[in-house]
């Protein structure tokens, strides 16, 4: 059944969403709100016209109860979104799609497809004449409907093809759309997949400031959300800090107590930010905030395991003794410079993996789109737009003034928070291993002469030396002499 929309019967639709879960219903109604026609389909049929029930009034729809129909309703090159769970369901939709199609249609993946799938559809829908875009949508269920990021990657030419329709429904930060094209291929998936895992870090910071201004600082739950609240109008000034101040306020309706703290203490995850700390140990950067957050996560799910250690563990009770006066500035320091930390190393992540896939990303272009609609959105990330602005090339965002002197200012309250989690027995992995990842990085010569020392002696694996040319081995364990080996 295709029902023509009512205002233009013989109209087709200028784009298609496939898959009416909430993601794609609310970037349907997004797009028929901003006076796009577009056809909608579902799997399920009821879902369509509940859909239709409920918003079919917002915009000029059309729903199609089949694949067929709802290709029908296109206008051509067909333009069809595909909003379903991230994996096979994907392909599953692009096997029925594809036999419906002609030359030149395009397929946008809007989920958070991994992105060496979409280097895989890419190729394979290129094979079938069709074109496939990879579209990374950032803002959860609110942004879908009133204005996301959207970081688009595939084929230029198709891009060109669906711009005005994902500007149109962006967000927008000073008269910019939070869209732009991101690059060929997989670029657009994986710039979303690094955002996600950016998400991870900022959320594990998070955590880690509310523990120790709950153990240490002993406050309770909506005193720390003040607290996250006075936070958001400085340069913490972001969304996941306005929602941690909303959430830590929250009352329980059941218990009238705040409802964070009968909430269970186990992070689940969808596989983005594993796949972000995956990519990055496959391109050999360092990425120790969001890998940290990620672990973090999974060790909140050993929760059987963290029972039983807990009463079995030595350690500190935190909280005895502590002088709390400039605790709670120290923590916003921390936080501010670890975040500074975890986006320096996503950004230097997307800078190599911008040079190993040939995709030329524009870092700078990046920082822009995600001011607005997404979850990571931040004042701080206007701060980033003009370090590029400025700089054009940045290694690391930790050399670019405005964050060196940030962080400068900022780290002698960071190495007090470390110091007194430490000594308190809190846990502050995404704190302590910025810090040490900010040293480890700021020191012109480490401990790792010795690292390939010892592995020249167990297993001849060579080194080279300061002061020439050349790999060298030791006979260590032998008469003790140098070895030239590339000679
Ligand atoms: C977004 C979010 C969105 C989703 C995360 C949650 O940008 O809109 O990142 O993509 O909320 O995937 O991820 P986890 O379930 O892994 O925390």
């Amino acid at each position: 059944m295709t029902v023509p929309n009512a205002n233009r019967p013989d109209a087709k639709s200028r784009i298609g969403v496939t898959g009416l879960a909430v993601m794609g219903a609310n970037l349907a109604r997004n797009i028929a709100r901003r006076g796009t026609p577009v056809a909608v389909h579902n799997r399920t049929t009821a879902r369509t016209r509940e859909f239709m029930e409920a918003y079919g009034s917002e915009g000029s729809f059309t729903p199609a109860e089949s694949l067929e129909d709802f290709v029908a309703a296109l206008e051509r090159p067909r333009r069809i979104i595909v909003m379903v769970k991230a994996g096979a369901p994907v392909d599953g939709v692009i096997e029925e799609l594809a036999p419906l199609l002609d030359e030149g249609d395009i397929i946008i993946d809007a989920g958070n497809s991994h992105f060496p799938d979409t280097k895989r559809r890419t190729e394979e829908c290129a094979a079938r004449g069709l074109r496939f875009m990879g579209v990374g949508v950032s803002g959860g269920e609110e942004g879908a409907l009133l204005g996301p990021s959207i970081m688009p990657g595939g084929d230029p030419a198709a891009y060109a093809e669906v711009e005005g329709v994902l500007t149109s429904i962006a967000a927008q930060v000073d008269g910019t759309p939070c869209c732009v094209y991101v690059g060929p291929d997989g670029a657009g998936h994986y710039v979303k997949m690094v955002h996600n895992g950016i998400e991870y870090a900022d959320i594990q910071l998070i955590a880690e400031a509310y523990d120790l201004l709950t153990h240490v600082a002993g406050l309770d739950a909506p005193a720390i959300g003040k607290i996250f609240e006075e936070w958001n109008s400085g340069d913490l000034e972001s969304f996941l800090i306005e929602i941690t101040a909303e959430v830590l306020q929250k009352a329980d309706e059941r218990t009238g107590g705040p409802l964070v703290d009968v909430i269970l203490d186990e992070a689940e995850q969808k596989g983005t930010g594993r796949w972000t700390a995956i990519d990055a140990l496959d391109l050999g950067v360092p990425l120790t905030g969001i890998t940290e957050a990620v672990f973090a996560r999974t060790l909140s799910a050993l929760r059987d395991e963290r029972r039983a250690a807990s009463t079995t563990l030595a350690g500190p009770v935190p909280g005895a003794g502590e002088d709390r006066t400039d605790l709670v500035d120290d923590i916003r320091q921390a936080l501010y410079a670890s975040k500074v930390v975890a986006y320096a190393q996503g950004f230097a992540q997307m800078r190599a993996a911008s040079k190993a896939n040939d995709w030329d990303l524009d870092l700078g272009a990046m920082a822009t789109i995600w001011r607005g609609g997404c979850i990571i959105r931040a004042q701080f990330l206007n701060r980033i737009r003009d370090a590029y602005a400025e700089h054009g090339e940045i290694e690391n965002l930790l050399m670019v003034p405005y964050f060196t002197e940030a962080v400068a200012n900022a780290q002698h309250a960071w190495r007090r928070v470390v110091t007194t989690a430490t000594q308190q027995g809190v846990a502050i992995p995404a704190f302590a291993s910025s810090l040490s990842y900010y040293d480890g990085y700021r020191r012109e010569r480490g401990p790792a002469n010795l690292i390939q020392g010892l592995r020249d002696f167990f297993g001849a694996h060579t080194y080279r030396r300061v002061d020439a040319k050349g790999s060298f081995h030791t006979r260590w364990a032998q008469d003790g002499s140098e070895v030239r080996t590339d000679a």
